[in-house]
């Protein structure tokens, strides 16, 4: 079929994936978004994109067959150590003082994929004696990803940003061709769950001292990120503060929260 044949239905399956899952397709993806799409319907058994999209608006099993769609549509894309000074900033800035007051401070690392940032954040932690301390929360919209995470065993690509070689050597070990992270570390993490795009999924978290949602912001339009700013703002604790990727700015969107820097590394706090 061509492109011009195919505009109706990418037109209504990109506005369901975008008023369920925030993510954005532009007529200049359209090709990219059929393409990824037309794979996974296929996998699911469709042999029409149109029957794809009634299931996934009006079965009740359709969320759930969104949630697949998204795997396909968005790259996992994490690893190990990833923008490293902002993970080390948040432990030593934020936790370390909250614990050394008394507190048990929490992280919730949103849009985790396969978990590769919350588990470096456990080792910066226990490298500090502090993982005990802290309530590490870590979520994402694909159980798919949720489920790799809590194996526990990772392709050789998870270190290709380079890594840690004190903390790798302590936490990593190769098994068989793969990459195995300590069970501790697992167990240290709670994962959950969570579509940055529902309210009634980010309300469950509870107020938290530190919030990173790295490198998926880029995927969702504007009006889309203010209200998921707004959302996770609404969960930050007085002075807590929110981290995004690096090559994610939420000046252009005038939020509320106040942009800060130290030592290089930008994020936004809850100003009280
Ligand atoms: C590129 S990964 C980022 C992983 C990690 N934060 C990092 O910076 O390495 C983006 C993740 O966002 C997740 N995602 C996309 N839309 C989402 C939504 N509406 N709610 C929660 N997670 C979402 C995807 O499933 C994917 O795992």
């Amino acid at each position: 079929m061509t492109t011009s044949a195919l505009r109706p239905v990418f037109a209504i399956l990109s506005a369901l994936v975008e008023e369920r899952a925030g993510l954005h397709y532009g007529p200049a993806e359209q090709d990219l978004f059929l393409e990824r799409v037309t794979t996974r319907s296929g996998e699911a058994g469709f042999e029409s994109l149109l029957d794809y999209y009634y299931y996934l608006r009006y079965d009740p099993a359709g969320p759930r067959e969104l949630e697949e769609l998204v795997a396909y549509l968005v790259v996992n894309e994490t690893y190990f150590f990833r923008e490293l000074e902002a993970l080390r900033l948040i432990v030593g800035r934020f936790i370390a003082p909250a614990v050394r007051a008394g507190r048990r401070p929490r992280i919730w690392s949103a849009a985790c994929a396969t978990g590769e940032e919350p588990l470096t954040l456990a080792m910066l932690l226990a490298q500090d004696g502090l993982l005990e301390q802290v309530e590490l929360l870590a979520s994402d919209i694909s159980l798919r990803a949720l489920d790799a995470a809590r194996t526990g065993s990772f392709s050789r690509r998870s270190l290709r940003g380079g890594h840690d070689p004190e903390l790798a050597q302590r936490w990593i070990r190769e098994e068989g061709g793969r990459l195995r992270v300590a069970p501790a570390l697992l167990e240290a993490v709670a994962w959950r769950q969570v579509n940055l795009c529902a309210p009634e999924d980010t309300q469950t978290i509870g107020e938290c001292d530190v919030i990173l949602c790295r490198n998926v912001l880029i995927y969702f339009r504007d009006e889309t990120v203010v209200q998921v700013i707004a959302r996770l703002s609404s969960q930050l604790k007085p002075d807590g503060a929110l981290f995004v990727g690096v090559s994610e700015s939420l000046l252009r969107f005038g939020t509320a929260l106040s942009c800060e820097e130290t030592e290089q590394v930008f994020y936004y706090r809850k100003v009280s």
